[in-house]
């Protein structure tokens, strides 16, 4: 029976770029989706641009552009990553957009009409100079509980205790220096304590559709001492949101109208005229057709919205609520946890930039992913050993030894692989089955060891063989034909498996066998004829990895993180961070592009204020160690102290220019409240700053910053 699949990715936030999280989750859906394609069914596969909210309404403010100029910025980035990674949605659309206007409002109407919205005067925190209301992670203070300076609005860093914004001493709004004053508004809350809502979400999280893991969490939630609150879902101006009908001044709180998205993107999708060649359907039947299924795939720090929110959002306005809920954990790097805003010391344009195939990686995810919420380690070594010996010397190889046979003597012919007893015993039916089963599982990882299981059979039963022998044998060219033919009909059943996961090696496949396109049932296909093999994959050079973990070229200074990468250059002339080269930063990128010599890239964003500058914590250190840093030839490895009663470990891109021996014991600047990053050498915590051109041709060296005599490690540098 064909199926009718609506398949989404978590929609991105449209203030930063992506970063390997993203990726990881669109090729784990992307998988799935080309799967059930080439199973017949049919699919429409969607994201958008998270576009609305606090954080970007300020960043643009920052910038001084309006928020839709920052969304369209975003946006334009895009495609280069989802190209570059072979993402195949079928729109991309934004939740700034009239489609999720007019749902979002229309659902807030149906809540409404549905006695499920009240409103409620609360208190918060106001910003007098900004005169806005402040979230949360614009307020900070003194922890009530260890006094420890500095802290957010929620929990304390130090001692970890969670508590109210209020509860902090002295606090201050991070955006203006303000002290924030308590200030009454009226809020718009979805009554979600109702008993309505409660039995629904009951019965829709322990109804067996969701992950274990994921069901449990959910009945925590409704289960817990206080059980389900209502959702406070609006927001006062200054807001970047959708404002709320009848409501002057007031907008939707962005994790309302950010699912709604989902079908925003969908409608945006029918009315193109895209989802024509799938269906002749329009949105509407199509969103009410109760054969449809609909499947999210998202990560689990955002289970709570989409398990107890968006469900319920979608049943009491009358809607078709979501089949299921695909929740995966997080990607590590050498066992590094990811920063949701900065991602990992992976750079995915870097990836693509250095030329590294996108289906190594798309591999390489998949064969650590499984149906579970676990964490998965993308580990350099681990890479290149997995990649090199499945694909290129499992996989591939097949096609390359048995081709040069059949090519050379006989013409190509392939013959048919069911008439020849040594194809039955591989038993590929049974293992496509299993395969397939697994793939919808989502246990992909299970599902590339049946296949590399399987091609280890051809290789054994190619070696057992010994074709090379048969070739010399004018008496056994019947048995080299068979034994070719039996090793090709697994390469194509090989082919099939994998070209979910590998679409563009397939397409090179396919063209090779004549037998574009695969679909899974072509297993009772079997190619007739080949051409002669070119050949499919390189194996990796583990070089390259070096190269995607160390800074691009010639880099002074390696910078634990690469936040607002012009504000980094602002103070660090000619630091370059890992992701210097994507357009829109101020990095390789831009001096690639032939900015002029006199130009100084990263200072054409206008003046910042005194406190942009003061959030850079720039402190005095002392170089107790430097040291050469083997398998790089850029960096040194220092160790600084700067009064912390600890040494800090940081890499810097200054070897080409200094000797490690001459800076022990010397004097320097420190960004010292870099946030950590890890690189294929270690972790980097801040980055020395040091002088050079910004373009150089302007002229040779790096040079280290240092400080008069009489300076301490740990004092500010202002
Ligand atoms: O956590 C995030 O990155 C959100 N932008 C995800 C939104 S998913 C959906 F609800 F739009
Ligand atoms: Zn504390």
């Amino acid at each position: 029976m064909k199926r009718r699949l609506f398949v989404t990715t978590a929609l991105p936030y449209a203030n930063g770029s992506f970063h390997i999280g993203h990726i990881m989750e669109y090729i784990q859906a992307d998988i799935w989706v080309r799967f059930q394609r080439m199973r017949g069914h049919e699919v429409h596969f969607v994201c958008a641009d998270d576009g609305h909210g606090a954080p970007i309404m300020l960043k643009a403010q920052a910038e001084g552009i309006t928020p839709e100029a920052l969304i369209a910025r975003i946006a334009a980035e895009r495609p280069q990553y989802l190209n570059g990674f072979h993402i195949s949605f079928d729109n991309w659309h934004s939740t700034h957009s009239p489609e999720n206007t007019e749902l979002s409002q229309d659902i807030y109407r149906a809540l409404k009409a549905n006695d499920l919205i009240t409103t409620r005067v609360i208190e918060q925190f106001f910003d007098p100079v900004k005169e806005m209301f402040l979230p949360d992670r614009y307020i900070k203070g003194e922890c009530p509980k260890c006094g420890a300076k500095d802290q957010y609005g929620d929990s304390c860093e130090a001692c970890g205790a969670v508590y109210a914004p209020t509860d902090l001493r002295n606090p201050t709004s991070t955006l203006s220096g303000a002290t924030p004053v308590m200030r009454q508004s009226e809020h718009f809350f979805f009554r979600l304590s109702d008993p309505r809502c409660v039995a629904f979400l009951r019965d829709w999280t322990q109804g067996g559709r969701l992950q274990p893991e994921v069901a449990n969490k959910a009945r925590e939630w409704l289960d817990g001492e206080s059980g389900l609150g209502d959702w406070d879902i609006s927001r006062d101006a200054p807001y970047f949101g959708i404002p709320i009908p009848d409501a002057p001044g007031k907008y939707f709180y962005v994790w309302l109208d950010a699912p709604i998205g989902y079908l925003a993107s969908l409608k945006n999708h029918f009315a193109k005229g895209q989802a024509a060649p799938q269906t002749a359907q329009t949105y509407d039947a199509f969103v009410t057709d109760p054969g449809v299924e609909q499947y999210h795939f998202i990560g689990k720090d955002i289970i709570y919205f989409h398990t107890l929110f968006w469900p319920a959002t979608l049943h009491f306005s009358g809607r078709k609520t979501p089949d299921n809920v695909f929740v995966h954990g997080f990607i590590t790097v050498s066992g590094e946890k990811m920063s949701k805003s900065r991602g990992t010391g992976i750079s995915p344009l870097r990836y693509l930039e250095l030329g590294m195939n996108p289906e190594w990686l798309r591999y390489y995810i998949a064969a650590k992913l499984n149906a579970r919420v676990e964490d998965i380690d993308f580990n350099p070594d681990d890479f290149v050993a997995r990649v090199n010996s499945d694909l290129v010397g499992k996989y591939v190889n097949i096609a390359s030894r048995a081709a040069n046979f059949l090519v050379k003597h006989f013409d190509g012919q392939v013959l048919d692989p069911r008439t020849l007893p040594a194809w039955a015993t591989l038993n590929a039916q049974a293992v496509s089955h299993d395969i397939a089963a697994c793939i919808e599982g989502r246990e992909y990882g299970k599902a590339l060891r049946a296949a590399m299981e399987f091609a280890d059979r051809v290789n054994q039963y190619f070696d057992a063989e010994k074709p090379w022998e048969m070739a010399r044998d004018p008496a056994r060219r019947e048995a080299l034909h068979a034994v070719c033919s039996v090793c090709l009909a697994g390469f194509h059943a090989l082919t099939i498996w994998l070209k979910p996961v590998l679409p563009a090696l397939s397409a090179q496949a396919e063209a090779f066998m004549g037998c574009a396109p695969l679909t899974w049932s072509d297993l009772d296909r079997p190619p007739t004829r080949i051409q002669r093999y070119e050949h499919l994959m390189g194996r990796v050079d583990p070089k390259l990895l070096d190269a995607l973990f160390d800074p691009p070229d010639a880099p002074p200074s390696a910078p634990p993180s690469a936040p607002a990468a012009k504000a980094d250059k602002a103070v660090s002339s000619g630091a370059a961070s890992a992701n210097a080269a994507k357009p829109g930063s101020a990095g390789a990128g831009a001096s690639k592009a032939g900015t002029g010599p006199a130009s100084h890239e990263g200072v054409d964003t206008g003046p910042i204020s005194i406190d942009q500058f003061m959030n850079v914590e720039l402190r005095i250190a002392r170089i107790v160690e430097a040291s050469a840093v083997e398998g790089s030839d850029k960096l040194i490895r220092l160790a600084l102290d700067l009064g912390e009663g600890r040494l800090r470990n940081v890499f810097s891109g200054i070897r080409s220019a200094y000797d490690p021996a001459q800076l022990v014991g010397r004097h320097t600047v420190v960004v010292a409240n870099l946030a950590p990053r890890k690189m294929k050498f270690g972790i980097s915590e801040g980055m020395v700053l040091s002088a050079s051109w910004d373009d150089p041709s302007q002229g040779p060296g790096i040079f280290l910053l240092g400080a008069d005599t009489g300076a301490q490690p740990g004092m500010r540098v202002r």
